[in-house]
Order: structure tokens, then sequence, then C-alpha cells
């Protein structure tokens, strides 16, 4: 159909009479649309607008319990259904729209509602913002879902587990931002489904998120092998109140760390008050780490600027991959065995100053001979 208007279309001479039939043509049509649908569901606001492929439901106010069913016969058709605040309850005649692919229920209620997609296998965009819901919705357990971006933010969600996702492969964004987020399952499972570029878990909490369990040191390998076969992979993770230290211990340093983090440059990692005090042990194998990367924007990334450990006062972050913060810290500048070992430090700066100071000690002495010669 698209593909006729558009050959049509093109054919046309472009002439300012020809655009003005047009232009009356279309607010002809828009009106008797608005004029026959906008009762279009009895004892409510709501005004529809649809298409043979595409329902759009607007100011329903939260009225509706279900669904409505407009042409049984071409109900297959219809790819896109967007109705924002529009349901009290879960819709449970969607199930019948089996083609649907783009789906915007977001500000709806679904509070008490068994929120389940298992019924529609062809979803591609899924938005269920500000829904009252408080755990993650069932989907199609298939492994070519075909869904890419699901919008689950501003909810009650405060579990969250990374193997629920693992069905997704073509998951490409997940907004579950301004949920009140406690722990999260199997984390790695996010940073595995290979077409994820960006997680938003920026959480409402003011508690600590807690990972259960942690990625431990395997499955970072894991994750850096397969993310340096994907040159253009880049991951843009977004949270609060879960620390990067949290996420990436510094015993994790081999060379799969690398990758990783230069995947993860563009995240942002705010600190809070769970964020671990700075030691310069930790400062020092982050920053070797990070120092350790090969791209010229590192210093200016989102991943530097955000990423912090907490002073001792337990409220000044500094930034944990900052040089500046080593130094502030009166870190040792040692080399790496006199760092290790627990032998009282003596700072590399006075060495080089006292070698120095002997070096200019003998010139002085030589020009003093000199000139006695
Ligand atoms: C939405 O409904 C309200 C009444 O609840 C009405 O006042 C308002 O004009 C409607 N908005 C639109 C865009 O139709
Ligand atoms: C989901 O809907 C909300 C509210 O209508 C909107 O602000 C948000 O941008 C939508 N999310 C996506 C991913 O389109």
């Amino acid at each position: 159909m698209f593909v006729e208007q558009k050959a049509n279309c093109c054919s046309f001479e472009v002439r300012l009479d020809m655009w003005l039939i047009v232009v009356l043509i279309i607010s002809l049509v828009g009106s008797i649309q608005s004029s026959t649908f906008s009762s279009c569901i009895p004892n409510t606001n709501c005004q529809c607008y649809l298409t043979a492929h595409s329902f759009t439901f607007l100011n329903c106010s939260q009225k509706l319990t279900d669904l409505p069913i407009f042409h049984a016969q071409n109900i297959v058709n219809v790819t896109r259904i967007v109705a924002p605040n529009a349901f009290r309850e879960w819709p449970v005649q969607l199930c019948k729209y089996k083609n649907v692919q783009i789906l915007d229920l977001s500000g709806s209620n679904f509070q008490n509602s068994f929120v389940n997609f298992s019924c529609l296998t062809q979803l591609i965009h899924v938005n269920l913002s500000q829904t009252q819901l408080n755990r993650t919705p069932e989907f199609h357990r298939n492994m070519s879902n075909h869904l890419q971006f699901l919008d689950l933010s501003k909810n009650q969600i405060k579990h969250v587990d990374g193997s629920s996702f693992r069905s997704f492969p073509n998951l490409i964004s997940i907004f579950l931002q301004e949920n009140p987020i406690e722990t999260i399952g199997n984390m790695s499972e996010f940073f595995l489904l290979p077409r994820l570029q960006s997680l938003n878990l920026i959480s409402s909490g003011s508690n600590g998120i807690r990972l259960q369990p942690s990625i431990n040191e395997r499955y970072w390998e894991k994750i850096g092998e397969l993310w340096s076969n994907s040159p253009r992979k880049t991951f843009v993770i977004r949270t609060k109140n879960l620390p990067f230290q949290n996420l990436i211990s510094s015993k994790n340093s081999g060379k799969s760390m690398k990758v990783i983090l230069s995947k993860l440059l563009d995240s942002t990692i705010f600190g809070s008050d769970q964020t671990p005090l700075c030691n310069c042990v930790d400062l020092r194998l982050y920053q070797r780490l990070f120092s350790s990367i090969d791209t010229l924007k590192k210093y200016s990334s989102a991943l530097f600027q955000t990423t912090t450990c907490l002073l001792s006062d337990g409220v000044t972050h500094a930034r944990l991959f900052d040089r500046r913060t080593y130094l502030d810290f009166r870190c040792p500048l040692l080399s790496k065995k006199n760092f290790f070992s627990s032998i009282p430090r003596l700072s590399f700066g006075s060495t080089i100053f006292s070698a120095s100071k002997s070096f200019s000690f003998i010139v002085v002495l030589l020009v003093l001979l000199f000139k006695h010669v």
C-alpha cells in the first residue's frame, strides 16, 4: 500500500494548485475522521485514530478495561497500537492482535494485573512506562524473539533478573530507570545479550542496588571475549546506586578488561553514598587499567567524568580514574615492588630529589676543582 502511494506522489508534477487540493483533501479527511470517531468508545472521552494497520487511542484517561475490537476480520493486520494513559487494567483482548509490533501502553494502571505478553510473538517496541508494574512482565520465551526496545521505566519494580531477558537476542535498549530497584539477579546476562547497547538502571530508591551474585572474573572474561569479536559494539549503562567498583572489582585486570572498559566509555555511573571509600591500592589498579585503554577521548568520556570513590568524610566524591585523585590522596609514587610491600614507603619524588641533589653537588665540586686548576 505504502509503495503504491509513494509511486503516485512522485509521478505528480509539483504545482501549487495541486498542493492546495491535497491540503484540502487532507483536512477534509481529518475532520471526517475526528467527527466519526470522537466518541469511538461509549462513556469515554477517547479519541480513536484507526487505519488498517494502526490503532491510536488518545485521551482515554485510564477509563478502558479492555481493547476494543472494531473489525474482527482485519484484526491480524494491526501492527501498531498506541494507547497512552488508556487502561485501568490489563487488556485481555490484546492477545487477539497477534501481529502487533509496536505497542505503547504507557501511563495505564496495571498495578493488580498479571502482565503477560506470551501470546504476542511479533513485538519489536514495547512501552510500559508508568504503569505501576511491580515486576518485569512475562514474554514469549522463544529465541527468535524480535523485541528491540523495552521501556519499563517509572514503575515499582524492586527486583530485576538478567536471566529473564535471556531469550531476547535482539534487544537494543532496556529502560528501567525510576524504579526502586534493590536487587539485580544475574547481571552478567545483560552484558551477554549480543545486541544490547543501552541499559538504564538509574534507580528511584535511595538504597544501594545489590548484585546477586556479583559478576566474577570468569564472566567478565566471557563478556570481554564476546565484545572483542564485535568491533562496533558499545554498551552504555546508567546507574546511580550501583557503584562502578561493585560492578567491576579492581581484581579484574586481565586483557578482556581493557576491551570492556573501552566499550563502556559512554556510560554514566553516578556516585551515591554507597560508593566505596578511596584507597591507594584500588586507585592504583583502576587507574592503571583505565590508562591502558587506547583511545583518545578516554579522559573526556562520561565514564571518566562520573565514576568516583568517596573521600573519608563519606560525602565528597573524587574521580576514580583521575590521576589527581591519586596525587591528592598522597598515594605513594613507587615502583611496583615497593608499592605492594608492607615496608614503610619512601616516596619516589624524594628519591629523585636526593639523587639530583648529589648530582649537583658533584657538578659544583668539579667546577670548583676546574677553577683551581
Ligand atoms: C480530553 O478530555 C477532557 C475531558 O475529560 C476534555 O476536556 C479535553 O478537551 C480532551 N482533550 C482532547 C485533546 O480532546
Ligand atoms: C514511553 O512512553 C513515555 C510516556 O508516554 C515516553 O515519555 C517515553 O519516551 C516512551 N519510551 C520510548 C522508549 O519510546
